[in-house]
């Protein structure tokens, strides 16, 4: 049996003739591809502006620049993340706030959240930063109106949960990143997510005026539309208006997301298979203490089960070519925001799940045979016969 990851792309001939073909072409950075690859997936996730970056992370900073996060912005996210979620709050001096996993969903607890936000004056908190994780949809109706009430914005965190959606409350899908309830959204296309572009990351919104001082903000600062500048000196000149950086993506690369987006319908329904033969296959073992389960909706980025003896299961599956990972390190826990004064033991539902979860192997190209292999070696490791 080949190592099975936990996590891998798929790419096909079509992926590879398309990447070819842009890099035959006039443009290597920002040509025709990019605004091809934006409006294909705006579409694909029913937002009106979709932003293409060079990774979820450079999303994650543009969005909190955009929303002018500074040393004196307090904002609330999940410990159970990818420290990312978290990061792009400090690169710009803010403060991370974190409130504790729902103990079912293992995402940020609304109820938690909003405790929070009362323990302080109002204003205090200025944005919230819900993930969806695994790919588990948030609803974020709910915590749209949790802003509402505490004049709050929301970066909807949907790295995990491209093609996801939770149902409203008036029987509506709303799709993971759609603009709809969250300000702005964003998604990685690193190798191990629905879509790869090696590195890659999109942010999406319905917010015309925020989508305007995001495309500035991509490329240094600089703008060259006539209709912006306070000079024209000619058909050279450009203004550098605001700080930005050069976060842009490259044509090969979108011309090798567009070339899989083409496939994600297929890759999340595949997903999904994966996930009802885990679910099918530990639903009565006693020693299986949680799993992600069947969940309308759900984008399956991972399949999360719960167990005692993690370390030991994960070294013997290891043994076996199966390399499990674990999501995630409960980020106020990491010696950095340990150094910042962050307390262990203060969401101690993430710290339990922690202790307790791992990733099982969640790919479209998972075969049927390589799935029951991990299926088989899990059972034989509980319940005896480990060689
Ligand atoms: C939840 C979450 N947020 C943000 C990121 C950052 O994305 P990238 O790796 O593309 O910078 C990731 C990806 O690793 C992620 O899983």
């Amino acid at each position: 049996m080949n190592p099975i990851p936990y996590g891998k792309q798929s790419i096909t001939e079509d992926d590879i003739s398309s990447v070819v073909e842009a890099l035959k072409s006039d443009f290597l950075t920002q040509g025709p591809r990019i605004s091809k690859f934006e409006k294909a997936f705006a579409d694909y996730i029913g937002s009106q502006f979709a932003l293409a970056v060079s990774n979820g992370t450079a999303a994650l900073h543009l969005c909190a620049l955009a929303l002018n996060v500074d040393a004196k912005t307090n904002v609330i996210t999940t410990p159970i993340t990818f420290a990312a979620s978290a990061n792009c709050i400090r690169y710009c001096n803010g403060t991370v706030y974190f409130a504790d996993i729902n103990h079912s969903t293992y995402c940020l607890d609304i109820e938690k959240t909003r405790e929070l936000i009362q323990s302080k004056p109002k204003g205090f908190f200025k944005g919230i930063i819900p993930v969806d994780f695994a790919g588990n949809p948030v609803n974020m109706e709910q915590y749209r109106r949790l802003a509402e009430e505490n004049e709050l914005w929301i970066i909807e965190d949907a790295c995990h949960a491209p093609g996801g959606y939770f149902t409203d409350s008036k029987g509506n899908h709303q799709n993971c990143g759609n603009g709809y309830y969250a300000d702005l959204s964003i998604f990685s296309f690193h190798p191990v997510k629905h879509i790869a572009c090696g590195e890659g990351g999109m942010i999406t919104t319905n917010n015309e005026a925020l989508y305007k001082k995001l495309l500035l903000l991509r490329t240094h600062g600089i703008t060259k539309d006539a209709a912006l500048m306070q000079e024209n000196h000619g058909g050279w000149y450009y203004e550098m208006q605001t700080l930005g950086y050069n976060y842009r993506l490259t044509d090969f690369q979108a011309a090798l997301g567009l070339s899989q987006l083409k496939r994600a319908d297929d890759g999340l329904a595949r997903r999904r298979e994966i996930a009802s033969r885990y679910f099918e296959a530990f639903k009565n073992k006693p020693y299986i203490l949680g799993q992600t389960g069947v969940i309308e909706g759900h984008a399956y980025h991972l399949y999360v089960i719960r167990i005692g003896e993690r370390k030991v299961l994960y070294d013997y599956l290891r043994g076996k070519n199966i390399y499990c990972q674990v999501h995630y390190i409960p980020v106020h826990t990491l010696p950095y925001y340990q150094n910042l004064g962050y307390n262990k033991g203060d969401h101690p539902v993430a710290e339990d799940y922690y202790k307790e979860c791992l990733s099982l192997p969640m790919y479209p190209g998972l075969s049927n045979e390589e799935q029951e292999f991990v299926i088989e070696e899990i059972i034989k490791f509980y319940q005896g016969g480990i060689e």
